[in-house]
């Protein structure tokens, strides 16, 4: 099983994805709040890349459904709520489908669609998720969103962490990764060991000074939910 670590930038390959198990990875905060989402009973979650599609699906769909995304952090004007998993509480998501449009996020999950298998991993669900891609044997490709094209550390960092959860639970699978996953993983090392500070980088900063600071903790948190959201025929469930 090979596990390749990529960053989003726009478009990758329906030749790259083929036969491959993708994760996607934002885990400041898109990929953390879906996952959050359904752990606390959202029906599904349906991501748009255009928060102006997101809107309209929100008025066909009507009083079932919950209009979330942010643009640059902040809550989209009009929306229902914003970008912050302390938003998808089972209060306002139980049993509604959820529409979301954020920055980065919706638009990678989008871009893998072609894939055979596209899942939705961040560090709360860690451990599940590497074990759902072991399970299914398929070489995985971490994909991870960044921002506006540009690497994110912190999702390198989660991409780390959840290829190491596949390294060590993958038993009699031959294990092999790519230098990106070799550096994902050595980051996350660091990060856990508390040698690097990730606070000093772009997105989480921006976070901080936007008031997010426990967003940043809740979404750095490891293997709080078993929950493995599965984005198919442009739902997540
Ligand atoms: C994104 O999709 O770029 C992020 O989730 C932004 C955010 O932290 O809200």
């Amino acid at each position: 099983m090979k596990v390749s670590t990529v960053n989003y930038s726009g478009k990758i390959s329906d030749v790259r994805l083929s036969g491959c198990t993708v994760i996607v990875i934002d885990v400041l905060r898109s990929s953390t709040c879906i996952i959050w989402a359904l752990r606390n009973g959202a029906a599904k979650v349906i991501p748009a890349v255009d928060p102006g599609d997101a809107a309209s699906m929100h008025m066909v769909i009507g009083g079932d459904s919950v209009l979330a995304g942010e643009r640059g952090g902040v809550k989209i004007t009009g929306f229902d709520i914003g970008n912050s998993p302390m938003d998808f509480t089972a209060s306002t998501v139980k049993g509604k489908t959820v529409i979301v449009s954020t920055t980065n996020g919706t638009g990678a999950i989008c871009s893998a669609s072609s894939a055979p298998c596209v899942l939705i991993g961040g560090m709360i669900n860690k451990t599940a998720v590497a074990k759902k891609a072991i399970e299914l044997g398929n070489d995985v490709i971490l994909l991870c969103a960044g921002t506006d094209g540009e690497v994110s550390a912190d999702d390198i960092c989660a991409a780390g962490a959840i290829a190491q959860a596949i390294y060590d639970n993958c038993g009699n699978i031959e294990y092999q990764q790519n230098d990106m996953t070799f550096i994902a993983r050595e980051l996350y090392k660091d990060h856990f060991s508390k040698r690097t500070d990730l606070s000093r980088t772009k997105h989480w900063r921006r976070l901080v000074e936007l008031g997010f600071s426990a967003d940043v903790s809740f979404c750095l948190t490891e293997d709080m939910t078993d929950t493995v959201p599965e984005f198919a025929s442009g739902i997540i469930q």
